[in-house]
């Protein structure tokens, strides 16, 4: 079965029938959408530059993209709960739930009217992160960005960016997928790391980038040559949040900024964790975690670590509020970050809303692409874009 928004029009709602395939029922398509219009400087109208957004998780890359003046047509995920998050945030977008590899991308090409200036493509990066000890070779979600290629042969888009961890580049994938877009007529860059804290994000996170764009209509965009943003810390996103409520409130103000109710070992650990800093080897060895005792100090050193307000984050992941998944812990209070500090940390707004438990939301934070990296990436992007385009013949 399939749910429809109140808001569905007629023509989305035939869309939806276009989801059934072998007789069952795959996608499920919100949309609040409305066509519209932007005026350049000489307030002749122009169309406003159009994106689709595919693996768009929490909606982190379709931010970034609206920040940077991006109308996002379209979304895909097959997460349940992010797809709920996804639709609080972006009511105006279609959002396609379910599997990459099921869709058949003659609906996406019906969420564009015309051509589609933008593809972005932020597929799981886990295949290729230097933590997955299954490696690539087994993980069949490194094949999903290769999955993307009929989607791309149906949208044509007049550009293509996709996003990774930097181990993406030691695989065949990359290669192989960038053989498939050169097939097709697009020139893609040759992928550049770029750390999110480079941006102005308050964040180490390293992450490969690769550019392609359609027959050399759209100039190259350089990114290794993006100017380096103001360098913030830590302290200058979450220290005005104001002190957290610990374990399940009845009510609260924000449900993302709730402490977790530590165990009295877990706080007596911490107790020995120096402020704005500190390692798990700073614990007696009495007090360490069973697996932890005996090892050397450079084995796990950023378990139980805390933040420094002076200085960026480490890269927020999937485990962002347990201390024992990294360097988690507040700077001075005796706890992990709560999600909404996560959330901070990887420059979402304030009132941005998550779906889920904690780990889920936690998982959902970590995965994101921090808008304000995703914006200043979109920013060259559109305007090379803009630049190649013609105003509208219209109105
Ligand atoms: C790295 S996250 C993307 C994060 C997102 N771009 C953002 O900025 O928030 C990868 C996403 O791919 C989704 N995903 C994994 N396998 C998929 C599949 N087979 N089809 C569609 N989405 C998939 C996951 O649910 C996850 O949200």
């Amino acid at each position: 079965m399939y749910t429809l928004d109140p808001g569905l029009s007629a023509p989305c709602e035939m869309l939806v029938r276009t989801f059934v395939k072998r007789d069952t029922l795959i996608f499920q398509m919100m949309t609040h959408g409305s066509e519209y219009t932007q005026r350049n400087r000489t307030d002749r109208p122009i169309r406003s530059l159009t994106a689709i957004d595919l693996f768009c998780g929490s909606g982190a890359v379709t931010s970034g993209l609206k920040e940077a003046g991006f109308r996002v047509l379209a979304a895909v995920d097959v997460d349940d709960v992010a797809c709920q998050t996804y639709r609080m945030n972006h009511p105006e977008v279609k959002l396609l739930h379910g599997d990459i590899a099921d869709l058949d991308p003659a609906v996406l090409k019906k969420c564009v009217m015309g051509e589609l200036d933008l593809l972005a493509i932020c597929a799981p990066c886990q295949p290729f992160s230097t933590q997955n000890r299954k490696r690539f070779g087994s993980d069949e979600r490194a094949q999903l960005l290769l999955m993307t290629i009929p989607i791309i042969e149906t949208l044509l888009p007049r550009a293509i960016f996709v996003e990774n961890v930097p181990g993406l580049g030691k695989t065949e994938v990359l290669p192989n997928f960038k053989s498939a877009l050169q097939r097709l007529g697009y020139t893609p860059n040759d992928p550049v790391v770029i750390n999110a804290v480079d941006l102005g994000v308050p964040q180490r996170r390293k992450r490969t980038i690769m550019f392609a764009c359609r027959d050399g209509s759209v100039a190259p965009v350089d990114f290794a040559k993006l100017s380096r943003g103001k360098s913030t810390s830590v302290r200058d996103w979450i220290s005005d949040l104001p002190p957290p409520p610990i374990g399940r409130p009845p009510s609260c103000v924000d449900p993302l900024h709730i402490a977790r109710k530590h165990a009295p070992i877990t706080l007596e650990r911490l107790k020995h964790v120096p402020k704005n800093g500190g390692r798990r080897s700073d614990i007696p060895e009495a007090l360490q975690l069973k697996c932890h005792r005996g090892l050397d100090r450079g084995e796990f050193p950023d378990t139980y670590g805390r933040l420094a307000w002076d200085e960026p984050a480490p890269t927020i992941t999937t485990g962002c509020t347990d201390l024992t998944r990294g360097r988690f812990a507040h700077p001075e209070e005796d706890r992990a970050i709560t999600a909404r500090e996560a959330a901070c940390l990887q420059t979402f707004n304030r009132d941005y809303r998550f779906a889920g438990n904690l780990q889920q939301i936690a998982t959902q934070i970590g995965n994101a692409v921090p808008p304000l990296m995703m914006k200043a990436l979109a920013d060259p992007i559109a305007t090379a874009l803009g630049a190649a385009r013609e105003p509208m013949h219209t109105e």
